[in-house]
């Protein structure tokens, strides 16, 4: 090869690099990471007339929740009874996520691995927030407002706000000893309590509804409302107008009927394996109120105030058994007792009544 046609040639392979290089340069543009992210596709769902309801964290969701037999089934039976809620049956994944999300930042070693391997607080809040709202959407109807009862979860309303900010809280709360009374009564395993013992479970009681009322007045009244079981149950419309209300849906007299709605469609979907479902199917009742009177041992009721100090909090005498729950509103004119109460049960819910106005 001459000299000359060698110089040709490196200055040809040059040429031809710098040329690629100008072009390589001009097609790839150095990504900007700070303005790169995924997205996820439209997420919707549609119901059998292939209307289409789309799902996303920003949407009003609406959580019900307090300590288990406290009323939350009856709660959320009577907003599934309205034709724009769908709450649906507990799904028992969604305490469990948030559960296992604290177990994740409970100990320092695992957060500071989670921070260097890049999943960051955000990364998991998409993550747990995705999960929730895949399974309260798909896990039953399509409605406009969609609800979810996972009577614990509540525990977690100031994370839940985190990942939800335009959810509201309906926060169940009954007497405590009435609560304790129907979990040991009718064996209901929570894990933490102690089902051979009144005392403990006052105190688990005591334990979780404290959690709950904490952040309860975290996220603040609007948007989680403590709504009594004693004042649904003696003034259902009173109650459930401001539940309404603060939930800004329109009122419909069919959840004053939610035993009528049981299995219809767009109505009461309920599990064979809850707990509270052979109950729910019934008109509302009050002779539940006052079960718990003269069931708990003598040295517990003595000792009431200090195994469960949240019973005074919340407004319940401890030292009343029973203290007084309330007057019922439909005292005044019988006439508009809930016609759709099961014959026969009408002198029952009389005597009720009557025991009511006594107290
Ligand atoms: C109440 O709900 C029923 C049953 O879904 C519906 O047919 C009715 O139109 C609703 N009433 C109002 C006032 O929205």
């Amino acid at each position: 090869m001459s000299r000359g046609r060698r110089k040709l040639l490196v200055y040809g392979l040059v040429v031809g690099t710098l040329l690629l290089l100008a072009y390589k340069l001009r097609t790839c543009p150095e990504p900007e990471p700070q303005t790169m992210f995924m997205m996820p596709k439209d997420k919707f769902v549609t119901d059998e007339n292939m209307k289409i309801y789309s799902y996303d964290r920003n949407m009003p969701l609406i959580f019900i929740g307090g300590v288990p037999r406290s009323g939350t089934t009856l709660m959320r039976a009577m907003l599934d009874a309205h034709p724009d809620v769908r709450c649906g049956q507990e799904t028992r994944v969604v305490p469990r996520i948030l559960q296992m999300r604290n177990h994740w930042y409970k100990s320092s070693k695992e957060s500071l691995r989670l921070k260097e391997a890049g999943v960051s607080e955000e990364v998991i809040n998409s993550a747990v927030a995705s999960f929730i709202l895949e399974v309260i959407a798909r896990h039953g109807v399509p409605a406009p407002r969609l609800c979810n009862k996972d009577p614990l979860a509540l525990k977690s309303m100031d994370y839940l706000k985190v990942l939800f900010p335009n959810a509201k809280y309906i926060f169940m709360v009954r007497d405590g000893r009435a609560t304790v009374h129907s979990i040991i009564s009718r064996k209901v395993t929570i894990t933490g309590f102690d089902l051979n013992s009144y005392r403990q479970c006052l105190e688990k009681w005591d334990d979780a509804i404290g959690v709950m009322y904490k952040n309860c007045n975290k996220v603040g009244a609007g948007y989680c409302l403590m709504v009594y079981y004693e004042q649904l149950v003696l003034r259902p419309r009173a109650t459930l107008t401001e539940i309404l209300n603060f939930l800004d849906i329109p009122w419909n007299e069919t959840v004053l009927h939610h035993n009528e709605m049981i299995n219809k469609p767009g109505g009461i979907a309920l599990s064979m394996v809850e707990r509270s479902s052979d109950q729910v199917v019934r008109p509302l009742y009050q002779e539940a109120l006052t079960k718990w009177v003269g069931q708990i041992p003598d040295d517990v009721v003595n000792d009431m105030a200090n195994i469960a100090p949240m019973l005074s909090t919340l407004g319940y005498d401890p030292a009343a058994n029973p203290p007084t729950y309330g007057i019922p509103e439909n005292v005044a004119s019988p006439e508009h007792q809930y016609e759709s109460s099961a014959s026969g049960d009408s002198t029952k819910q009389t005597t009720t009544r009557k025991r009511y106005l006594l107290i």
